[in-house]
């Protein structure tokens, strides 16, 4: 069973929401509503997330990803559809039910954090557990822990005001940590950083992931974000999800014109990775030492093997075990070089191209 499914979920705003989704539903496009002051913000979403993953909701600004979210924490109640979490329809409980849902097993992430400037980072970390009624002395305990998983140890006594405001998005990151909420939703929680900090938020959220396990809703404006950190990815645009796959499916198989025009300068060599070009172990003769590399080794850095021998590489899964191997062609046809490119040839990595967003 899925930890949390969208079922045709629809929101609209203004007057006569429900005629609206009538009509939407029989074809009606965003434009037409909009033409009488209503707007459909989300229309027919359903998409399912697996427990553990990371399902990333990529779209330009407008296309509805705030408000898709807003409902899957029952913060706006859809106007049509539902929200099933670990089974449980949360359009259906009651005012209280619901706080008890969103104060203990899910937690929001924003991308401008508001941390209490007369507060210490401790306490600052520690709200969510204050909300929930737990006593001081655990509090204290379990901010620490998450201040400790967020990078940010040794800095319990300090204020805001100390902190670099990546620093400060990581206490936000802790806040939602320290609750133990199994559901993390993150609204554009890295772009207000700049590009340096942004990428080791990335990291770091990649690194606390395979020891936690969360599952989460990230959202993002930035194509090269929701690629490095979707499990999966769904693409907005005017409040549909257009396509939702892995990066690699994205990336190959674009659903649309407008998918494909996003994806154009994409660096695929840091997006694909030696897992998921791999053939199975045995599809090819590795040599004696052959240079090895884990399945989530992004295939820019198998350039410098294949420069120094041309031989396959063995490529291990997270056990160590041999998962399979990538060939030399097969890197080339994979960054959609001709397969057929003349032995011997230079593989080199291709220049680093600019990072993309949407927003751009
Ligand atoms: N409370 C609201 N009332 C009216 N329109 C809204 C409201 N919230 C969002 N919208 C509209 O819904 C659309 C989607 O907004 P939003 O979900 O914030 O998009 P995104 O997060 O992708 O930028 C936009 O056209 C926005 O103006
Ligand atoms: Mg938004």
């Amino acid at each position: 069973m899925s930890r949390l499914k969208a079922e045709h979920l629809y929101k609209v705003f203004g007057r006569r929401p429900e005629a609206a989704v009538r009509r939407l539903e029989g074809g009606a496009g965003r434009d037409e509503l909009r033409a009488d002051g209503t707007t459909a913000a989300v229309i027919d979403a359903s998409f399912e997330v697996e427990a553990g993953q990371i399902f990333v909701v990529m779209g330009l600004s407008g296309s509805g990803k705030s408000t898709l979210l807003r409902m899957l924490n029952g913060l706006l109640e859809p106007t049509a559809g539902r929200v099933l979490y670990d089974g449980q329809d949360l359009t259906a409980l009651s005012p209280r039910e619901l706080r008890e849902v969103r104060s203990k097993k899910i937690s929001m992430v924003f991308q401008h954090f508001a941390l209490f400037p007369h507060r210490s980072v401790l306490e600052n970390a520690a709200y969510g557990l204050e909300v929930q009624g737990v006593a001081r002395a655990e509090r204290a305990e379990r901010a620490a822990e998450a201040l400790e998983l967020a990078g940010l140890g040794g800095w319990e006594t300090s204020w805001p005001d100390e902190l670099s405001g990546g620093m400060q998005q990581r206490v936000g990151l802790a806040r939602a940590l320290a609750t133990d909420a199994d559901l993390l939703l993150m609204d554009e929680s890295f772009s207000a950083l700049d590009p340096l900090i942004r990428r080791d938020m990335q990291d770091q959220l990649l690194d606390l992931q395979t020891r936690l396990k969360k599952t989460i809703v990230f959202i993002t404006h930035d194509l090269n974000e929701a690629m490095r950190l979707g499990d999966r990815i769904a693409v907005m645009r005017d409040g549909r999800i257009v396509q939702n796959g892995t990066a690699e499916d994205i990336l190959v198989r674009p659903a649309n014109d407008y998918v494909a025009s996003f994806i154009q300068d994409v660096d695929r060599s840091r997006v694909l990775t030696a897992g998921s070009i791999m053939d199975a172990p045995g599809a090819a003769a590795l040599g004696d030492a052959p240079a090895t590399v884990s399945a989530h080794t992004p295939v820019a850095e198998l350039f410098t093997p294949f420069a120094r021998s041309g031989a396959p590489v063995a490529v291990t899964d997270d056990t160590g075990e041999l998962a399979g191997v990538v060939t030399r062609d097969k890197l080339l046809s994979a960054l959609g070089a001709p397969a057929d490119a003349p032995e011997g040839a230079a593989v080199e990595a291709p220049a680093r191209k600019q990072e993309v967003s949407a927003d751009a």
